[in-house]
């Protein structure tokens, strides 16, 4: 900390929207605790405020305007004790709308895309000199390379968890989604870096890491050598860490999921057994006019291999209903992949058209409550089989690592190689901790369990992935 005869000034971060975006507020909170700033978990008393925004549906960029709304009045009640708190709006929004932002909400301060928050402090000196500073350029590589390094991870490392960002951006162009427009085009950071990082993040503490990247499995890093690595190079390198115990990786795109990746999830034992592959629908068409370049069949066929090389993994995915044109018959279709793969959880979400992506132009938008009707369905199936995921873990013996405090006192809670939420009786002195837990109740979203001290391992009910008849 930069020493000054001040209390130190305070700043909040609130972060909206994916775990890359979780990354980056830790980031940017090293960087602002590096220049003296002191962290707080309010907007009440903050010298700054930093929204750290996602814009990949309507709501969720609404929600920051009205987080907006309620932030010009905290300004205005400061200004009035003679305080002149800056705010801040960073990440997908801020990249997509630019000064647009100010002209909506002219409470706002500085507006920065998140590929130039390694420039924060120089962006806030401008601010303070009164000046309404926009700045959304696309200096990836710049953005790894300024960040302090010796100072990364200081906020963050109290967990025994930690994600690390390994690529960003996304050259994919799906029709629906804003992310290519909003972290540009993929980039891959070097090898050595990321296992310098996850080396420091060990050295705090953290048992588990989870590899970061809008397009992870796609990552090709290339090193000092000038050697290309992928993702399962990346794992083994990685694994390699002595004190590591877990690492998982997220989010994959099924056209990069590749058979030396698959063969990583027999192989590196630290992997944890679950997949987040999103599919978005089961119907081929419009898995073709969402830009997603593969069938529903080659996704079940990854399936297979998957659980071939790993059969007790838990697979996760994403969907979309009510795409633009998607039909009765074409929804129908998702629901049998769903049926067909068996998820052990997933998120789904109404097709919600973005400015400036190809879908939000199209002249079949599905009705509201079409929609609403379908999303009601795929979720009350979807819910089904993550209880179902749950209740087969029941009565196991797992290794649950112990990342926080319980509901309840006496209790801590954790996840389990599945990643399913689980709360354990088990001293305080536990935490940060792995340990075998007897599952003892499966609920729909979470487990609970007791310490035990021998190991059973779950058998699943072996599934079989049909090939053909899921797409209309
Ligand atoms: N890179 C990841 C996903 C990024 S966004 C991938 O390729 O799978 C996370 C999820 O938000 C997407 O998988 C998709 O299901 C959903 N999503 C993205 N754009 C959307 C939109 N316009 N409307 C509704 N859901 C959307
Ligand atoms: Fe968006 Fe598609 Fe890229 Fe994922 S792969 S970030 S859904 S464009
Ligand atoms: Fe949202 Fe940007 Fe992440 S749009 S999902 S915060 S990459």
């Amino acid at each position: 900390m930069k020493p000054t005869g001040r209390p130190p000034e305070k700043a909040y971060i609130r972060s909206y929207g994916c775990q890359m975006n979780v990354y980056d507020s830790e980031r940017m909170a090293d960087l602002l605790a590096s220049e003296g700033y002191e962290i707080i978990d309010a907007p009440g008393d903050a010298d700054l405020v930093i929204l750290n925004t996602c814009h990949i549906r309507e709501k969720a960029a609404e929600k920051v305007y009205s987080e907006l709304g309620r932030l010009r009045i905290n300004k205005e009640r400061a200004r009035a004790e003679g305080r002149n708190p800056l705010i801040a709006v960073a990440g997908c929004v801020a990249q997509a709308e630019g000064e647009e932002m100010i002209r909506r909400a002219p409470a706002v301060d500085l507006v920065f895309g998140p590929q130039v928050y390694h420039r924060l402090p120089r962006l806030l000196a401008r601010a303070r000199a009164g000046e309404k500073v926009i700045e959304t350029e696309f200096p990836t590589e710049e953005k790894f390379d300024a960040l302090p390094n010796d100072r990364r991870s200081v906020t963050s490392t109290r967990a025994a968890t930690a994600f690390l960002t390994i690529q960003e951006g996304c050259d994919k162009f799906c029709t629906f989604c804003v992310v290519p427009y909003t972290r540009g085009a993929e980039f891959s950071r070097s090898p050595e870096e990321i296992l310098d990082e996850a080396h420091r993040l060990v050295a705090a503490g953290v048992s588990e890491i989870t590899l970061l990247g809008q397009n992870v499995n796609a990552f090709h890093g290339v090193d000092g050598a000038g050697r290309g690595h992928d993702l399962p190079d990346l794992l083994k390198a990685l694994a390699g860490i002595d004190g590591l115990a877990r690492l998982r990786y997220t989010t994959s795109h099924p056209r990069d999921m590749t058979q030396k990746l698959v063969a990583a999830h027999r192989d590196i034992e630290i992997l944890m057994p679950y997949l987040h592959l999103p599919i978005q629908s089961g119907a081929d068409r419009i898995l073709d006019a969402m830009n997603r370049k593969h069938t529903a069949a080659e996704y079940l066929a990854i399936m297979a291999d998957i659980r071939a090389a790993r059969p007790d993994i838990a697979i996760s995915s994403d969907f979309i209903v009510g795409f633009p044109g998607e039909t009765d018959a074409e929804f129908e279709a998702t629901l049998r992949v769903v049926e067909t793969v068996g998820y052990a959880q997933a998120y789904s979400f109404k097709y919600s058209p973005r400015p400036g992506t190809p879908a939000a132009d199209s002249n079949e938008q599905v009705p509201e409550p079409v929609k609403a009707e379908r999303l009601a369905r795929l979720q009350a199936l979807l819910e089904g089989q993550q209880f179902a995921f749950n209740r087969a873990t029941e009565t196991a013996i797992l290794p649950v690592l112990l990342d926080r405090a319980g509901r309840k006192d006496g209790q801590l809670a954790g996840r389990t190689p599945y990643l399913q939420a689980i709360q354990v009786e088990a001293p305080v002195a536990l935490l940060g901790t792995i340990q075998q837990v007897r599952v003892t109740k499966a609920g729909p979203h979470s487990l609970f369990g007791s310490l035990a001290d021998n190991t059973v391992p779950v058998k699943f009910e072996a599934r079989t992935v049909q090939l053909e008849g899921v797409t209309s």
